[in-house]
């Protein structure tokens, strides 16, 4: 059979970074080399099969915005809704990576592979790492039966449910935790380990039509994450809710347990309309819910996460 288009679409990133001197893999700059450039440099990909680009942004992740997220969810839409493409790949910075691959999963929840890929080192490394992530990303693209959006990184498959980065500098830099990853690329070939994560497309279509016509960041509901901490007191929540904030996502301690002078603020915030969620702090596992809990929890996700959640269930009870 002939095999179908994989869409690469490229936002920037360290796997499109440049440094001055190949042995420097920290003091580069990110999203410098276009999507068609990087792509020439993996002639293995081309024998792959049919591909098709496209650049949609140039940018560090660590300043990803809404007006980009939009856009991104327009294409991702747009092209899985071809019945000649079998995949996407997009290629993206490893700082907020997990934030874009939870948005567009819990958007577009697509029946299609949606395949995030990275790198920890520049284009110009002595030995870049982005090659082979990108690589093993078509692979995965191309896998008959993957579907939902997942990330890839030094052989490894997380879903976007799960995916953390956990490492800033060592090229296996992501975990999925508890969950454990969906499986590994070796050599092309996938070893799965447990199921891609699910599809539900027929709510999708809305979400992301509403979503696409929100290009300025001011479209989007304010939600902000905040730490309990030793010695936290309540003055940010009386600051922010000073502001109008809508949403606040607290990283609790241990089990969702908030310092009560910060708690008492929450409460007094959620009272006054502000949406509350707790999320824990601790890098695995989640906040098991207590009877009577007055603060909901955010049902697994991490504080990033939960933010994003909470700021498409605000989005969601405007229509
Ligand atoms: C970025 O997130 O865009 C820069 C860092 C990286 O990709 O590792």
């Amino acid at each position: 059979m002939t095999p179908r288009q994989i869409v690469i679409l490229g936002t920037g990133g360290t796997i499109a970074g440049r440094a001055a001197r190949p042995a420097d893999n920290i003091g580069y700059t990110a999203a410098q080399v276009g999507i068609d450039q990087l792509l020439a440099a993996i002639p293995a990909l081309a024998e792959s099969g049919p591909l098709v680009t496209e650049q949609v942004a140039q940018l560090d992740s660590k300043d990803m915005s809404f007006a980009v997220w939009a856009q991104l969810a327009a294409r991702v839409s747009h092209f899985l809704a071809r019945p000649e493409v079998q995949g996407i790949v997009i290629t993206h910075g490893t700082d907020t990576l997990e934030e874009t691959a939870y948005f567009l999963q819990a958007v577009c929840q697509p029946a299609k592979p949606v395949v995030l890929a990275c790198a920890m080192r520049p284009a110009t490394a002595l030995a870049p790492d982005g090659p082979q992530n990108l690589l093993d990303a078509v692979s995965v693209a191309r896998h008959a039966g993957a579907q939902g959006v997942v990330a890839v990184c030094a052989g490894t498959i997380h879903s976007a449910w799960d995916v953390q980065k956990i490492h800033p500098y060592r090229l296996d830099a992501f975990s999925s935790g508890d969950a454990g990853p969906i499986g590994y690329v070796e050599e092309g070939r996938l070893r799965l380990l447990r199921n891609w994560p699910l599809a539900q497309s027929g709510q999708a279509q809305a979400a992301i039509k509403n979503i696409a016509n929100m290009l300025s960041d001011d479209d989007w509901p304010r939600v902000e994450i905040i730490m309990s901490y030793a010695g936290a007191s309540g003055a940010i929540v009386e600051a922010l809710q000073a502001q109008g904030v809508q949403g606040l996502v607290v990283a609790a301690t241990g089990n969702g347990t908030v310092h009560c002078a910060l708690e008492a603020a929450l409460r007094q915030a959620q009272a006054g309309g502000v949406k509350v969620v707790r999320a824990t702090r601790c890098a695995n596992g989640r906040v098991l819910p207590l009877p009577g809990s007055v603060l909901a929890d955010s049902e697994g996700l991490s504080p990033v996460k939960a933010r994003v959640a909470l700021m498409l269930d605000l989005l969601r009870s405007r229509t």
